[in-house]
């Protein structure tokens, strides 16, 4: 048992092909969004209230087709058996043991009717979620929709922030473009005319989104909004949630952090819709941070690819049960007994004088 997420981490880099290592690790450019994410919750200080009565606490949260135990979804990352033999079933176990939703990528290398299924024989109400880039080809969007609604995933993730693959200069170096023989994207096996690439297109509109929606009764959800412009038009357009996010910084390299770009979206979004928050979430006081400042739940992303590769289901627990028991511990010292009672005015600048 390692009791630190920094303890994970090493384990997972030691036992990784260093080449697979850079393509989890890694991000886009010279990197500068990647390492703002977890930079700028330093820059934030959490500011306590004392005396509340707060000995039970309660970290039940409700979100688009889920009922979770704690405010944490994992986020959607690909090909988790370049981490782990078990892959994405070890991640859907791991999740569901700790009543964390669990967003499964399209880029997956377990099909989601598969992944789904592990997640519900460890806990019959575990919270799937598919996430999704639209695809050029309308029908292969369709089928990725069916196969999810017939996995039983209660919301779809619609990632938007991908018109074009982010330029990650690690993997080009490393000369790593494909998975290698015996791995497949497996959602894009069983597809009309065959198995497909994933691809991406800049030539996607709120129209497109707008057909999606006519197209399924599951939740929707859009990843990657940055912009509250975008977060008021994801509200008018129906979406039942959004995702703030740089994409972990492998996508727009001079993209604010996630956190720095929360306050003005949960101000525009104004409560009509949850808003979660991904990116750089390394602790619990990074997820309490980022609960203040109005996020719903907090995506772990690389953090789980840690735990996956150090120790497979286990490592994915010990990630889960870390930043959960970490989460209730800095709820307490700030005085709150649920994520609800979290309010802005705790959260204050480094250095300012408050
Ligand atoms: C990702 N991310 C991602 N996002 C998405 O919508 N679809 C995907 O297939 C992937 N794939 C992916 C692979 C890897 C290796 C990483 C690291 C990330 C982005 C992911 O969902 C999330 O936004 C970030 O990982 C969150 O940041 P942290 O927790 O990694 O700092």
């Amino acid at each position: 048992m390692i009791d630190s997420l920094a303890g994970l981490h090493e384990r997972a880099r030691q036992r990784l092909d260093p080449v697979h290592y850079d393509f989890f690790a890694g991000g886009a450019g010279a990197e500068v969004a990647l390492a703002e994410n977890e930079r700028a919750f330093g820059r934030l200080a959490l500011r306590p209230r004392v005396l509340r009565g707060n000995d039970i606490r309660d970290l039940r949260t409700t979100l688009p087709g889920a009922r979770a135990a704690v405010p944490i979804f994992v986020s959607p990352t690909a090909f988790h058996r370049l981490a782990h033999p078990d892959g994405e079933l070890a991640t859907a176990r791991a999740t569901a043991a700790a009543g964390a939703v669990l967003i499964s990528s399209m880029a997956a290398t377990v099909a989601i009717g598969e992944v789904a299924a592990a997640a519900r024989a460890v806990d019959p109400a575990a919270a799937v979620w598919f996430q999704l880039y639209l695809q050029r080809d309308p029908a292969v969007t369709e089928h990725l929709v069916r196969h999810a609604e017939a996995a039983g995933c209660s919301a779809l993730v619609i990632t938007v922030d991908s018109p074009v693959f982010g330029h990650r200069e690690r993997d080009q170096h490393n000369g790593f473009h494909d998975l290698p023989a015996g791995l497949t994207t497996a959602n894009m096996q069983d597809l009309p005319g065959g198995p497909r690439e994933i691809d991406m297109s800049a030539a996607f509109t709120w129209a497109h989104l707008a057909r999606l929606r006519a197209l399924t009764r599951l939740p929707l959800l859009l990843k990657g909004i940055l912009h509250p412009a975008d977060a008021r038009l994801a509200v008018e357009a129906g979406l039942d949630g959004i995702i703030v996010s740089n994409h972990g910084g492998r996508q727009l390299d001079a993209a604010p952090a996630g956190i720095e770009a929360l306050p003005p979206i949960v101000s525009t979004v104004d409560g009509e819709i949850p808003v979660l928050l991904d990116g750089g979430v390394r602790r619990g006081s990074d997820a309490v941070i980022a609960l203040a400042l109005g996020a719903t739940a907090i995506g772990l992303g690389r953090p789980v690819l840690w735990g996956l590769a150090a120790a497979g289901e286990s490592g994915v627990r010990q990630v889960l049960e870390l930043i959960r028991a970490e989460l209730d511990h800095v709820l307490t010292l700030c005085g709150a007994s649920r994520p609800a009672e979290l309010t802005p005015d705790l959260v204050v600048p480094r250095g300012c004088r408050c």
